[in-house]
């Protein structure tokens, strides 16, 4: 955990600031993660970034972290801000 705040900084990555991914990270998280995320995550996420997640999607900053990549795509679904997760072949570029 100290870790990831070093790595992510004071600004958050992808919009989506430190407080919010805390906010986020029971909904995501392998281990026993809860149906829902908390509505404080999901408003963090309304700005997000979304090429900028996938960018993230498989790196060993989020295995490090224990969290489950595919719920994090799932996020903006799981918070009804999207119709459908995050599909990251599309919204790569380049
Ligand atoms: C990650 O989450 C997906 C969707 O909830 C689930 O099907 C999959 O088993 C999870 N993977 C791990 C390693 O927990
Ligand atoms: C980043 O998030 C803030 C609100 O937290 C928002 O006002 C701003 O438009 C967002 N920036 C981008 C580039 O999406
Ligand atoms: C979103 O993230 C991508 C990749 O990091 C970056 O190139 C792009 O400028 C960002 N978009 C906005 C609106 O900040």
């Amino acid at each position: 955990m100290v870790a990831f705040l070093l790595v992510l900084g004071v600004h958050g990555i992808c919009n989506v600031s430190n407080d919010g991914l805390m906010a986020c990270k029971p909904a995501i998280q392998n281990d026993n993660p809860v149906d829902q995320p908390s509505k404080t995550c999901c408003k963090a996420l309304k700005y997000a970034n979304v090429t900028c997640l996938c960018e993230y999607k498989d790196s060993y900053m989020l295995r490090t972290l224990d969290i489950n990549s595919t719920r994090a795509m799932e996020l903006p679904y799981m918070c009804k801000t999207a119709t459908a997760p995050i599909d990251c072949t599309s919204a790569r570029h380049g």
